[in-house]
């Protein structure tokens, strides 16, 4: 049996001011009038059931505006946020409560995936990897010195999966351009395929003070099996779980990890600057999303929400036009909008 595991509790900060506490990235139509969590679960078919996708995320969209969007889907609500590892450990236990032990596929929320038949094939090529018991990456050819990744190395040599000799969460910049010249360093992409009882393992050994919680609430559950409701013991225990991704806190340790090379038309859409290179342009390079009148403009990227937005004659800015704020930030310096946010968090 195969399970997708869809992680959904993300705040998503970089795409403000569309991307909002309340209904954050993964719940955004960037893109026709799929969401991007929608589209994930689309994506997985017909490997994987909808039936079969378990989403974790936060408490909060089980009631705000991104309830309509999860309302479809089978949920693991945490009262707080814990990061990746608490969810992925959660999931695989809830995965295995009856004594299974499926493979998970485990995914995040928020990321656009472009050829879909080499998806597959690398999801398949990474699920029969995993039913032998290793920690399945994927790996994305690296294009520059990106310091928001994990940097996987793995020699391939051609291989479908070949095993990882180093795995690198969020390195420096000089890092990152050294893992570049080196040539056999890889991007992880964020998803991950294993057994439940494999990365169970490896938590109870890499992370015991999370797996002494995650004991807990497993004993909760098995108190009340005919319940088989997962979350008043998540309620009452979660907030205990250590905060830490399932990146520095598992495949950094593990030596368990193995990497399929992969070439997907992959993006995390980490920045409007990704928005505007996965957008349709005109011979310009200006994308327009919404109500857009622009004349003589150079590389553009303007997004109109329910007003028309003008523009004559500019070049290499974004404009994001929301009800309640205007974002307005050069083309190549998008990821200043995280201070941008910063700065609003202080003020509030
Ligand atoms: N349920 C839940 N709870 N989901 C979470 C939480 C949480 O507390 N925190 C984050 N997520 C979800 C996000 O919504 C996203 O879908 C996914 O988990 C990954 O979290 P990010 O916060 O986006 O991670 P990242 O971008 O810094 O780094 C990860 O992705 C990179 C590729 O985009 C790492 O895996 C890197 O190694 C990787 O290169
Ligand atoms: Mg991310």
């Amino acid at each position: 049996m195969i399970h997708a595991v869809i992680l959904a509790g993300g705040s998503g900060t970089r795409l403000w001011p569309l991307s909002r506490r309340q209904l954050p990235k993964q719940f955004l139509r960037l893109e026709g009038d799929r969401s991007l969590l929608e589209a994930t679960l689309d994506r997985l078919q017909p490997l994987v059931e909808p039936a079969n996708a378990l989403v974790v995320t936060g408490c909060e969209h089980a009631r705000g505006e991104a309830y309509q969007a999860l309302r479809p889907f089978r949920t693991l609500l945490e009262p707080v946020g814990r990061n990746t590892a608490p969810a992925i450990a959660l999931a695989a236990a809830w995965l295995s409560r009856k004594g299974d032990d499926p493979v998970m596929v485990v995914l995040p929320a928020d990321h656009v995936i472009r050829d879909l038949p080499a998806f597959h094939a690398a999801l398949r090529q990474a699920i029969a990897a995993a039913e032998q018991g290793a920690l399945i990456t994927f790996g994305i050819r690296p294009t520059h010195p990106e310091t928001g990744y994990g940097y996987i190395r793995a020699v391939t040599d051609g291989r479908t999966d070949a095993p990882v000799e180093r795995f690198t969460e969020k390195p420096d910049v000089a890092t990152a351009e050294a893992f570049l010249a080196d040539g056999h360093y890889w991007w992880n992409s964020g998803m991950f395929v294993w057994r439940a009882s494999t990365i169970l393992d490896e938590i109870q050994r890499h992370l015991p003070d999370l797996y002494e919680v995650l004991e807990r609430i497993r004993a909760e559950w098995r108190r009340e099996p005919e319940r088989d409701d997962p979350q008043p013991a998540i309620e009452a225990l979660f907030h205990e779980m250590p905060s830490i991704s399932i990146d520095y806190g598992v495949l950094e340790r593990s030596e368990n990890v193995r990497l399929v090379p992969c070439d997907i038309g992959w993006s995390d859409v980490g920045s409007w600057d990704a928005v505007h290179d996965l957008a349709e342009h005109d011979t310009r390079g200006n994308a327009a999303q919404g109500n857009v009148l622009a004349i003589d403009c150079d590389n553009t990227l303007i997004h109109a929400g329910k007003r028309l937005v003008a523009a004559a004659g500019v070049r290499d800015l974004c404009v994001v036009e929301t009800a309640d704020a205007v974002l307005v930030v050069p083309r190549g310096e998008t990821q200043r909008v995280r201070d941008l946010v910063d700065e609003l968090n202080r003020r509030d």
